[in-house]
C-alpha cells in the first residue's frame, strides 16, 4: 500500500535523525510507551513499539527516557486524571534531560478540551495526535524531530485502514489481531463512538494474512480484537460475519487458540454460538457485557435487550456450550437508577453466575446523552452499591472457579511466576489462571495440568 510505503520512509528518515544524535551524544536512545485502558491501546502501543524501535531507540521501563509517550484512554474519567499526574512528573525528568520528547497519543486526545489544556499547561508536550492517525506515527515523529514547537495532529474520523506496518509483540507467543475499529452503539453513557469514530472492518485476507504471519512467528494464540465484534463484516463491500471469519481463521495450521472480544448482546448471532460450540480451537470464554440486570437502566442507556433477552441469550449459549466461562463489564450508579434497578443488576449477577466481572462506577463523560440526563446519583449511594455489588460479584466467582478442582485441563504457559521462580503461570481456555511447578523452557507451550487447588479467582496446579 502506498501509505504504509511513505510510513516506512519516514521511519528511515527519522533513523537518520537520531542516529545523528546519537554519535553526537555518543549515547544510546531510550523511550518508553506508557499504555492506559484496554486491549486495543495495549495493541496499538505494541504498533508504537515496533516502530520505535526500527527507528533505533531501546525500550526502557522508566519514564526517565528520550522518548517517552503516553497511550491514553478517556473511558473514565480518572483515566484522564492518572494521565494529567504523570505529565506533572515528566516536565522535572525534561527540564534535566534537553534531549527528551514527550508525545501524548490515544482516546483522550480525541477531546478538544483535552488538547487545549495541554497547549495551555503543559507546554513543554512534544507532540499530540489521535487514534484515526496513528499510523501516521512515523511521519509526526519526524516533523516533531524537526520542530521545536509542540506538533498536533487530531483527526475527526476517518475511514482508513493502514496495514503493515511493524509491531513488537510482548508475548512471543500471543498477539492481539485488531479486526474492526470504532464503534456504532452510541450506549448512552460511551464516549468511545467519539473518540474512536464509525465502526470499520479490517477485510478478511488482511486478517487471515496477519494471522498467518503471526503463526509462523511462533504464535500460538490470538485475540481478536474490536468494540463489537459481533457486528464484524457487515459493512464490508461483500459482507462477512464474524462467524465465518472465525471459521476461516480456525483452519490456520499451527494456531491453537483463538479469543475474542468484545461481543454485544444484542449482535451475538445462533451462528456464532453454532460455530463456538463446535469449535476446537476457540477459546470456553465469551465476555458479554450486561451494564445494567434492570431493563428501564438499559433503556436509557441505549443497550437495546431487555433483562430477559440477555438472559434467554446466556440461557441459549450455556446450553451449546455447557463448559463457557461468561465474564462481564457492569455499571453502577447510572443516572436515574434507583435500588429496585440495582438489585435487578445483583439478580442477574446471581442468575447469570459470571467468572469474573469488571465492576464500574458511573462516570460522566461530556458529550455523551447520558451526562446530561436528570438525577444523576449521589457518591455515597453509588459507593455502597458498588461495594455490594462487588462483594456478590467476587462471592459467586469465588464458587464458580472451585468447580474446576481436579480436573486436567490444557493450559497454555505464559511466564515464570512473579511472586514464585519455582512456579510458571498459564491459562486455561476458560481463562483462569494456573499456577504450577515448571522452567522457563515450557513457556508459550501448551501442556496438561492437573488443577490441585482452587484459591479464589486462580489455581494451584501440577503438570502431568
Ligand atoms: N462510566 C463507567 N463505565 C463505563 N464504561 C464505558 N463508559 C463508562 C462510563 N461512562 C465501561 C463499560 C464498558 C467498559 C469498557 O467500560 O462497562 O463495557
Ligand atoms: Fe461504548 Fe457501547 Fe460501543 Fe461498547 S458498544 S464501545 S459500551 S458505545
Amino acid at each position: 500500500m502506498e501509505e504504509t510505503k511513505r510510513q516506512y520512509e519516514y521511519m528511515e528518515r527519522a533513523k537518520e535523525l537520531l542516529q545523528k544524535k546519537k554519535e553526537e551524544l555518543g549515547r544510546p536512545f531510550t523511550f518508553c510507551v506508557q499504555t492506559f485502558g484496554c486491549q486495543m491501546n495495549a495493541r496499538d502501543s505494541e504498533k508504537l513499539v515496533g516502530i520505535l524501535e526500527r527507528i533505533g531507540y531501546v525500550e526502557s521501563d522508566s519514564e526517565n527516557a528520550d522518548f517517552v509517550i503516553y497511550n491514553t484512554c478517556t473511558v473514565r474519567e480518572n483515566a484522564n486524571q492518572k494521565v494529567y499526574g504523570h505529565l506533572g512528573k515528566l516536565k522535572g525528568l525534561k527540564k534535566k534531560n534537553p534531549h527528551m520528547m514527550i508525545a501524548l497519543c490515544g482516546c483522550m486526545m480525541q477531546e478538544a478540551h483535552v488538547v487545549e489544556k495541554i497547549k495551555n499547561s503543559y507546554s513543554f508536550v512534544n507532540l499530540i495526535f489521535g487514534t484515526h492517525n496513528i499510523y501516521k506515527f512515523p511521519e509526526l515523529l519526524v516533523t516533531a524531530m524537526e520542530s521545536d514547537r509542540m506538533v498536533i495532529d487530531i483527526w475527526k474520523d476517518t475511514n482508513k485502514i493502514v496495514e503493515d506496518l511493524p509491531a513488537e509483540r510482548k508475548y512471543k507467543f500471543k498477539s492481539g489481531v485488531n479486526i474492526m475499529f470504532g464503534c456504532n452503539n452510541f450506549c448512552s453513557y460511551c464516549i468511545v463512538p467519539y473518540v474512536r469514530g464509525r465502526e470499520r472492518s479490517r477485510k478478511p485476507e488482511a486478517i487471515l494474512d496477519e494471522i498467518r504471519r503471526l503463526v509462523a512467528d511462533g504464535v500460538v494464540e490470538v485475540m481478536l480484537l474490536g468494540q463489537n465484534v459481533n457486528s464484524y463484516g457487515k459493512n464490508l463491500e461483500e459482507p462477512v460475519t464474524f462467524a465465518q471469519l472465525l471459521t476461516e481463521i480456525e483452519k490456520i495450521e499451527g494456531l491453537e487458540r483463538i479469543r475474542f472480544m468484545t461481543s454485544h448482546p444484542k449482535d451475538l448471532s445462533e451462528e456464532l454460538i453454532e460455530v463456538m460450540a463446535h469449535s476446537k480451537k476457540i477459546c470456553k470464554h465469551l465476555h458479554l457485557p450486561v451494564q445494567s440486570g434492570s431493563t428501564d437502566i438499559l433503556k436509557k442507556m441505549n443497550r437495546r435487550y431487555t433483562k430477559e433477552q440477555y438472559l434467554a441469550l446466556v440461557d441459549k449459549i450455556k446450553t451449546a456450550i455447557p463448559d463457557i466461562s461468561l465474564t462481564t463489564d457492569i455499571i453502577v450508579g447510572f443516572p436515574g437508577e434507583t435500588e429496585e434497578d440495582f438489585q435487578d443488576t445483583l439478580d442477574i449477577v446471581r442468575k447469570v453466575r459470571y467468572d469474573s466481572a469488571f465492576t464500574f462506577i458511573y462516570s460522566k463523560r461530556s458529550g455523551t446523552p447520558a451526562a446530561v440526563m436528570e438525577n444523576q446519583i449521589p457518591e455515597d449511594v453509588v459507593k455502597n452499591r458498588f461495594d455490594r455489588l462487588l462483594k456478590e460479584v467476587q462471592n459467586i466467582a469465588t464458587e464458580v472457579c472451585a468447580v474446576h478442582e481436579g480436573t486436567v485441563q490444557p493450559v497454555l504457559v505464559e511466564q515464570i511466576n512473579h511472586q514464585d521462580t519455582q512456579l510458571v503461570t498459564g491459562r486455561l481456555s476458560n481463562n483462569l489462571v494456573v499456577h504450577f511447578p515448571g522452567t522457563a523452557d515450557l513457556i508459550g507451550k501448551i501442556v496438561d495440568v492437573k488443577l490441585k487447588e482452587c484459591k479464589g479467582f486462580y489455581y494451584i496446579g501440577e503438570q502431568i
